[in-house]
């Protein structure tokens, strides 16, 4: 795959697949222009949620045509009762009462993800005025992990001139066990391949490569290589390795021989949020890659995250790939 046509190719497989898409922060004139030209070029069937008249005042401000495009107000709802007895079942245990329930599922976030659980929509892209705590926990609460994930974390698709690569966990998990570190390794292998078509090639990096150093840190990564191993004895990963002895074929050679990744490896899983969240900064700000993501993983349906910071073309995008993971 030629990584400069990932996005163009990521929208293309969404068209094929028709999926609906709610989108939470329609309070948002970003996500109103991303819903129509998500709409007209037949990305995905979009839904805004929220406020129906704010909605269309701002989509008339910013001269935006919303034919076609179906808005949902959470308070005019039918729904909403159903909605929120369902929340309150999910939440009582946590001592939640049903007012509060009511007025959670009033906001978009919420009742977005409770139509993602309840199959009336096939995902959700949030995050343009939410914030990413608030956009997993919605996911969270709401949607749950998928069968046999421990673990919901996130990657991103870092797109250099000539390789994409996915790096994780960069924005959900801040201290992951070995445990989590192997779930994040395995399910971002799937999803690079599920993205790319590329055969995902796992490095788990840490800041020794095979026992150079010793430090209960790099055990961490140990025991997760080792884990991950044996739930998918059939997958490229190797680990604990240094980023250089990841990616340089030389390092790899001299520093890993043997290794069935070292030198090639195009998932990179860092040991931590703090390295995750820096390293992919570091490639995108210094090294010029265009990151694409988070892309939110281990939901049982994908509700993804965006930056606040967001443009019109990062929703759409954003969107596609939702689409996409959602086929999975
Ligand atoms: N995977 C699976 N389950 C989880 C996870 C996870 N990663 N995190 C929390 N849960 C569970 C909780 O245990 C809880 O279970 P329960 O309802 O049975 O008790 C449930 O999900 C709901 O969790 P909350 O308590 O509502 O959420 P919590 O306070 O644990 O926060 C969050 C989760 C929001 C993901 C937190 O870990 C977080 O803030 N992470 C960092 C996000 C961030 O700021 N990223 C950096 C910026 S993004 C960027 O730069 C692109």
């Amino acid at each position: 795959m030629n990584p400069q046509n990932f996005i163009s190719e990521v929208r293309t497989k969404a068209k094929q697949l028709k999926k609906s898409i709610v989108l939470p922060d329609a309070a948002d004139p970003r996500t109103i222009k991303a819903a129509r030209i998500i709409a007209d070029e037949l990305i995905a069937v979009p839904i805004l949620i929220g406020n129906e008249t704010e909605i269309r005042r701002l989509a008339e401000k910013e001269n935006t045509n919303l034919q076609g495009v179906r808005i949902l107000d959470p308070e005019k709802s039918e729904m909403l009762s159903d909605f929120s007895h369902r929340y309150f079942n999910l939440r009582k245990s946590k001592g939640i009462q049903f007012t509060e329930a009511q007025e959670i599922m009033k906001k978009p976030l919420f009742f977005g993800a409770m139509m993602v659980k309840e199959g009336m929509a096939d995902g959700s892209v949030a995050g343009s005025l939410s914030t990413t705590g608030d956009v997993l926990r919605a996911g969270l609460q709401i949607i749950g992990t998928k069968p046999g994930i421990s673990v919901v974390s996130s990657f991103f698709a870092m797109i250099f001139p000539t390789k994409l690569f996915s790096f994780a966990d960069c924005a959900v998990v801040p201290d992951p066990t070995a445990e989590q570190l192997a779930d994040i390794a395995l399910t971002t292998a799937e999803n690079h391949k599920a993205i790319t078509g590329e055969e995902p090639r796992v490095a788990l990096l840490s800041f020794s490569t095979k026992g150079s150093a010793s430090h209960p840190h790099v055990e961490k990564v140990q025991k997760a290589a080792v884990l991950a191993k044996q739930k998918n004895p059939s997958l490229l990963l190797d680990g604990e390795l240094q980023l250089d002895a990841a990616i340089i074929p030389s390092v790899g050679k001299s520093k890993a021989p043997g290794s069935p990744v070292a030198g090639s490896a195009n998932v990179l899983v860092f040991p931590d949020l703090d390295a995750g969240n820096i390293g992919y900064k570091l490639a995108q700000r210094l090294g010029g890659a265009e990151a694409v993501g988070p892309i939110v993983q281990g939901l049982l349906r994908p509700a993804f995250d965006l930056s606040r910071g967001c443009s019109v073309d990062d929703i759409v995008n954003t969107t596609a790939i939702n689409a996409v993971i959602g086929a999975v």
